[in-house]
C-alpha cells in the first residue's frame, strides 16, 4: 500500500468531517509547521454554517502561535469557542480580552502531558502538517515538532496535510521521542543541545488516518525590521554583561547554551551576539530559532541549535533548503515537551533571555498581561526557561508607547516570572543584576540602572512613601501609574 491509499481529499472534503465544539490538536508552533489549507476551509464552513443562523465553533490547541491561515483565519470567521495554550492574532486576541473566546494561558512545556492525561477531554482529530506518510502510519513533521507528536497519538482521528513545499530532508534533523506519563517516567537522555534520543518520524496507527490533504504553500514567516536604536543598546547591554561575566569565571569559557525568546528585541539581541567578538560560538537551547539565527549557523557562530520549530521568513527558509547539507547537522527538532524541559534547561546550564512588557521594583516580570488585564500574547515557553536557567535575563525598553507607559513599575498587576527566577533585567538605560540583592537593593538598581530617568523621581518618591517590611509598599499607590494611563493615557500625564 502507498501512501495513496489513504482517502485523498480536499480541504473542503475534509473541513466537512469536523464537527461543532470539536477539539482539534492543529499542528504549528509559530507559523512554522501550521496547518494551512483544512483551517481556511474550516473558516469558510464556519462562516456558510454562521449564515445559516447555525452555531459552528472548535476548541483549538496548537504547539503555541500560529500562521495567518489559522489563528487568523478561524477568528475571523468566528469560529474558535476555546483556545490554548498562546497565541498572537490580532483579531483572536480582541475575542479573548472581550470574553467572546475562552483563553488557557500555559507553560507550553505542560501541554502534552495534560493533554495526554485528559486535563481537557478527547480530541476529535489532529490535523497535522507533513512532507511524507507512510502506509505503516510513519507522519514525516514538516519546520516544527511542537506537540504534533500528542495530537498523532491522542486524538481518534488525523487528517494530514501533505506539503510537498517543503524539504523531505527535513527529517534529518528530526528527534522525536515521547516521554512516558507519570509514575513511569525515567531520566531524559539529553546531555548536550545536540544530544539525539528519539526517530525522525512519529508513529500512528495508520487506521485512524482519515485523509490527506494535498498542499505546497511554504510557511507565512516573520521577517524582522532592522534592530531599533533601543533595541541594539539593550543587545550591546546584555552582550557586555555575558562578557563580563566570562571574566569573572561565572560563565565558562567555552560558554554556555543560549535560549531566546521570540520577537522584535531577542531578534535584536541574537544579532548583537554574533556580532560580540568577546563572545565565542556557542550552541542554542531554544524553542525557535528565527533568521538571525541561521546567520550565525552559516557564519560559524552558532555551533548548533535545539529547537521546536523553524521560524523563519520564506527566503530564509528556501536558502536553508537549498543548503541542507550544511544545515542538517546543525540543527536539532524536538517535541516542545522536550526542547522546553526545565529539567534539562537545569542539566544544560541554560542561559535565557526574554522579553517583559514590565518588571517591577522587586524584579517580578509580566509577559503577558497589559495593566493586568488585556492579554498580549501568553506566557510561551518563557516560563519553561526562567524558572530553571543557569541566568536568567529579561529584557525590554525602559518605556512604551513613546513615553507614555514606564516598563519600570511599583507592582506589577499581573506576574509571570516572580522576583525567586528573575535574575538580570535590561533596559536600554542599563543592567540591574538582582542576584543576592534584597529587595530594597533590588528596587535601587531598577530604578537607578533600568527605569527612564523621566520616571525615576516618581520611583524614588514611591519608595519613600512606601511603608516598613521586608518588600516595602505603599498599597494605595502601588498601580497608580496603571490607574493613570487608563484614566489619561500616560502613566505620568503632567510629566510627573
Ligand atoms: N504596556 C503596554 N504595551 C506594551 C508594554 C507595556 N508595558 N510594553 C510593550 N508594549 C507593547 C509595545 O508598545 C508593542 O506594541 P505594538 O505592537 O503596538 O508596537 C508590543 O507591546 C510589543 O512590544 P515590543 O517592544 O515590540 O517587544 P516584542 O515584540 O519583543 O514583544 C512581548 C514583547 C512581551 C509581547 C513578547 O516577547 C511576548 O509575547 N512574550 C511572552 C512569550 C515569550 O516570552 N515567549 C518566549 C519564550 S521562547
Amino acid at each position: 500500500m502507498s501512501r495513496d491509499n489513504f482517502p485523498r481529499l480536499s480541504a473542503e472534503e475534509a473541513a466537512e468531517l469536523i464537527p461543532h465544539d470539536c477539539l482539534i490538536g492543529f499542528s504549528g508552533f509559530t507559523s512554522a509547521g501550521a496547518a494551512k489549507a483544512v483551517p481556511l476551509a474550516l473558516a469558510e464552513r464556519a462562516k456558510r454554517i454562521h449564515a445559516k443562523g447555525e452555531p459552528f465553533t472548535v476548541r483549538v490547541l496548537t504547539g503555541a502561535s500560529t500562521g495567518e491561515d489559522l489563528d487568523e483565519a478561524l477568528a475571523s470567521a468566528n469560529a474558535i469557542s476555546w483556545r490554548a495554550p498562546y497565541q498572537s492574532s490580532k483579531t483572536l486576541r480582541k475575542q479573548l480580552n472581550s470574553g467572546e473566546v475562552e483563553f488557557v494561558d500555559m507553560h507550553l512545556s505542560h501541554l502534552p502531558q495534560a493533554v495526554l492525561e485528559g486535563f481537557f477531554g478527547q480530541m476529535g482529530f489532529a490535523v497535522v502538517e507533513a512532507t511524507d506518510v507512510t502506509p505503516d502510519g510513519r507522519v514525516y513533521l514538516s519546520t516544527s515538532v511542537g506537540a504534533s507528536p500528542t495530537w498523532l497519538e491522542y486524538a481518534d482521528k488525523i487528517i494530514i496535510e501533505l506539503n510537498s513545499a517543503h524539504s523531505p530532508r527535513l527529517a534529518e534533523m528530526m528527534d522525536i521521542a515521547s516521554i512516558p506519563l507519570p509514575p513511569h517516567r525515567n531520566p531524559i537522555p539529553l546531555f548536550h543541545s545536540m544530544g539525539r534520543m528519539g526517530v525522525p518520524f512519529v508513529s500512528v496507527d495508520p487506521s485512524k488516518i482519515v485523509g490527506v490533504v494535498k498542499t505546497d504553500q511554504l510557511d507565512d514567516g516573520t521577517e524582522f525590521a532592522a534592530p531599533d536604536v533601543q533595541s541594539s543598546k539593550i543587545a550591546d547591554h546584555i552582550v557586555e554583561f555575558l562578557v563580563k561575566e566570562m571574566k569573572l569565571g561565572n560563565i565558562p569559557k567555552d560558554f554556555l547554551p543560549i535560549q531566546s525568546g521570540v520577537g522584535n528585541i531577542g531578534n535584536a539581541f541574537m544579532k548583537g551576539l554574533g556580532e560580540a567578538s568577546q563572545i565565542p560560538p556557542f550552541y542554542m537551547f531554544s524553542e525557535v530559532i528565527q533568521d538571525s539565527q541561521l546567520d550565525m549557523l552559516e557564519s560559524g557562530k552558532l555551533l548548533g541549535a535545539s529547537t521546536s520549530a523553524i521560524a523563519v521568513s520564506q527566503a530564509k527558509l528556501r536558502d536553508l533548503y537549498e543548503k541542507m547539507d550544511y544545515f542538517t547537522p546543525k540543527i536539532v527538532l524536538r517535541p516542545q515537551e522536550i526542547s522546553n524541559n526545565p529539567g534539562i534547561v537545569r542539566r544544560l546550564g541554560v542561559i535565557t533571555t526574554n522579553t517583559a512588557l514590565e518588571v517591577d521594583l522587586y524584579g517580578h516580570a509580566n509577559s503577558t498581561h497589559v495593566a493586568g488585564m488585556k492579554m498580549m500574547n501568553g506566557i510561551g515557553g518563557s516560563g519553561d526557561f526562567t524558572r530553571n536557567a543557569y541566568i536568567s535575563i529579561y529584557m525590554c525598553p525602559s518605556t512604551a508607547k513613546g513615553g507614555k507607559i514606564s516598563t519600570i513599575v511599583p507592582m506589577c498587576p499581573h506576574v509571570d516570572h516572580n522576583e525567586h527566577s528573575v535574575q538580570i533585567v535590561v533596559t536600554e538605560q542599563g543592567v540591574a543584576d538582582l542576584r543576592g540583592k534584597s529587595p530594597s537593593q533590588r528596587a535601587t538598581l531598577l530604578i537607578e540602572n533600568c527605569a527612564h530617568p523621566d520616571y525615576r523621581p516618581y520611583l524614588r518618591d514611591y519608595i519613600a512613601s512606601a511603608g516598613p517590611g521586608h518588600i516595602r509598599h505603599n498599597l494605595e499607590r502601588a498601580f497608580e501609574l496603571h490607574v493613570n494611563l487608563m484614566k489619561t493615557g500616560a502613566m505620568l500625564p503632567n510629566g510627573g
